[in-house]
């Protein structure tokens, strides 16, 4: 099964994603955790997308494309993969058809007028990739899931949203036209809660 989720920043990929990827194992391979382990990391391609990454704006395509190509050559994407945040416009959809065309493309679809606040509440675990919000979880300071110190990303903050949602509605939004031509889109309702949202997947995935 090859699957990508799409949807705006905060829409709930992240977070569907990990249930996703434990009930039918599948590796999930976010660009924008491996972007940032890569700064975590001071690699030199984490030194490369630093500064745009900070500002909302998207990374090169050239750079991202190879990430994802090198990461679905490795041994566990044999008989699949979960994509959360790629492709993130039509360049990269483009480039993914020629070396491992996906078969489902599920668009978790929000009122993007609330996306504000889950994203500004939201505490990330940089080692085991979990997504919380202060909601649900409160003011800790450890991750629920693997116990790790949890952070407020960088482009957590009502300006840099501002400007993801732009990107997003510029250069990702135009991806929903191109999958439902190809006949994979499949559209969930993700405003409502985690569970709901997951059991709507499970019911489309089987
Ligand atoms: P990326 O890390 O992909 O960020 P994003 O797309 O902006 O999406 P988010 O991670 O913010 O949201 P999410 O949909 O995963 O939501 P989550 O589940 O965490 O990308 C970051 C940056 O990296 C980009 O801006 C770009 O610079 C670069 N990048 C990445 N990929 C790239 C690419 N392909 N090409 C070029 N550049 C790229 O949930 C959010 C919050 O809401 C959490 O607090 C969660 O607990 C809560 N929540 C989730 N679901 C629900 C629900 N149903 N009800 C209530 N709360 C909920
Ligand atoms: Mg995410």
């Amino acid at each position: 099964m090859k699957l990508i989720l799409l949807g705006a920043p905060g829409s709930g990929k992240g977070t569907q994603a990990a249930y996703i990827s434990d009930k039918y194992d599948l590796p999930h391979i976010s660009t924008g955790d491996l972007f940032r382990e890569n700064i975590k990391n001071e690699t030199p391609l984490g030194k490369k997308i630093k500064s745009v990454m900070s500002t909302g704006q998207l990374c090169p395509d050239d750079l991202t494309v190879e990430l994802v190509k090198d990461r679905l050559e490795e041994a566990d994407c044999k008989s699949g993969y979960l994509l959360d945040g790629f492709p993130r416009d039509i360049p990269q959809a483009v480039a993914l058809d020629e070396f491992a065309s996906p078969d489902v493309v599920i668009e978790i679809k929000v009122d993007l007028a609330k996306v504000e606040h889950r994203i500004t509440g939201r505490r990330s675990c940089l080692s085991c990739g979990g997504s919380f919000h202060v909601d649900f979880i409160g003011n800790v300071s450890k991750c629920p899931k693997c116990g790790d110190e949890l952070v407020i990303r960088k482009d957590d903050n009502p300006i840099t949203v501002k400007e993801r949602l732009e990107v997003y509605e510029n250069q990702t939004a135009p991806l929903i036209d191109y999958y439902k031509k190809q006949g994979k889109l499949v559209v969930i309702n993700g405003d409502q809660s985690i569970e709901n949202v997951f059991s709507d997947i499970v019911k489309v995935l089987g």
